[in-house]
């Protein structure tokens, strides 16, 4: 380990991603959660939402009091798609290391059930215990309050967070970072988040982690939010008040694997590097050579995911909707690839049997349909490839999204 990487001492052994996942789950089910499957990537019946965007996106009723859970406290871990509406991280894909299309969100939830000192407790436990991440690089925001909307200064929070940390490494948040909402209308809250520090302790001396939390620092990163929903939004603007108190958290799986395993990028994880190193191998181009490849192999790593199970879920590319946003993030993949690591005829479809078997026990769907996925992929690539080469891609490029 050089001395720019995090001292992650207190590690055992290299957990794999699998493991990670594995073991949020088992630690939730023995708080009394029930492990729930992922809902569709592709949201249908919810003219709000294209795509899910966070897991608590198929719960949204039991939050609002529209149904009634017969289950208080799920988790799982969700599928999660960020390219449109409020919450879209598209441009930062690929040019940095932390950010993605489709991501795993996990998460737990209580619907008026527990609320904000176990929701706390036991996030501050399953990190320091569990995966036994060092204490010290650990910082949290709590929600600051807003006159505006009437609302105080998360005092509650604070105070469980405070047998944990000390004040100084619990900060403040704004509207913008510590009050979470699904969309332009629904259920939201203040919230609370769990950052972590993975510079070296001569960067950490020098320059309190503090500072640079909710900073956009790459090294700083958020890794866990816990929303306290409390509030709907509703479609003038105003906030009301829920029936009940219900907790939704989520937890970045490729950022927490990163920071569990010591990497300096999402992308050098085991839930990527093999897409990357299968790309490299066809491409003739190592990953490493140089910054535009890199980003290339890591676009290209990030959107063979979304696209692959947008379609394991029934959404095929497409001229419209949902269809159509598949199509424009697979058009990315091959134009970075064609650009940048002069490929020149379909190759994520060759990517597909490999990513199956990594998702086989969490997204079963996409080894039961590899076939039928890579062919879409195969057709779809093969006439975009066609369009390129006919010169199109002049007119084409002018359209950052395609
Ligand atoms: N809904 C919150 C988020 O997406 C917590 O799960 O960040």
């Amino acid at each position: 380990m050089n001395k720019s990487q995090p001292s992650l001492s207190l590690q055992p052994f290299m957990r794999s991603s699998l493991e990670i996942k594995q073991q949020f789950l088992n630690f939730l089910a023995s708080k009394g959660h029930r492990v729930v499957p992922s809902a569709p990537i592709v949201v249908k019946g919810d003219p709000t939402l294209m795509f899910t965007n966070a897991g608590m996106n198929q719960f949204k009723d039991f939050f609002l009091g529209n149904a009634v859970a017969t289950e208080k406290r799920v988790a799982n871990s969700q599928k999660c798609l960020r390219v449109s509406g409020k919450h879209n991280d598209l441009e930062e894909v690929g040019h940095d290391h932390y950010h993605h299309t489709m991501f795993e969100m996990l998460g737990n939830w209580s619907f008026g059930d527990y609320f904000k000192t176990d929701a706390i407790d036991w996030a501050w436990e399953l990190l320091t215990e569990v995966y036994q991440l060092p204490k010290d690089r650990l910082y949290v925001t709590v929600f600051e309050g807003d006159a505006g909307s009437n609302i105080a200064f998360d005092q509650d929070a604070f105070d469980t967070w405070k047998q944990f940390l000390p004040a100084d490494r619990i900060i403040n948040g704004n509207k913008k970072d510590n009050f979470w909402e699904m969309g332009d209308t629904g259920p939201c809250g203040p919230c609370s988040e769990i950052h972590f520090d993975m510079r070296s302790d001569a960067e950490r001396e020098q320059v309190s982690g503090a500072t640079l939390v909710n900073t956009g620092d790459p090294e700083v990163i958020e890794i866990w939010n816990l929303v306290f929903m409390e509030f709907n939004r509703k479609a003038d603007g105003s906030l009301e008040k829920l029936p009940a108190q219900h907790v939704d958290t989520g937890m970045g799986f490729e950022r927490l694997t990163r920071v569990i395993q010591g990497k300096k990028s999402n992308y050098d994880t085991d839930i990527f590097s093999f897409i990357i190193d299968e790309t490299s191998a066809v491409a003739g181009i190592k990953y490493g050579a140089a910054e535009a490849s890199d980003i290339a192999f890591r676009v290209i790593a990030d959107h063979i995911r979304a696209v692959s199970l947008c379609i394991a879920d029934g959404q095929l590319p497409s001229n419209t909707g949902a269809g159509y946003v598949v199509r424009r993030i697979l058009r990315r993949a091959v134009r970075y690839g064609y650009s940048y690591l002069n490929l020149s005829e379909p190759f994520l479809y060759r990517l597909i049997p490999s990513l199956a078997a990594y998702f086989s026990a969490s997204f079963p769907e996409l080894k039961a349909q590899q076939d039928f996925v890579s062919r879409v992929i195969k057709e779809e690539e093969a006439s975009f490839f066609r369009t390129l080469s006919t010169g199109h891609c002049m007119i084409l490029t002018v359209f950052r999204w395609i």
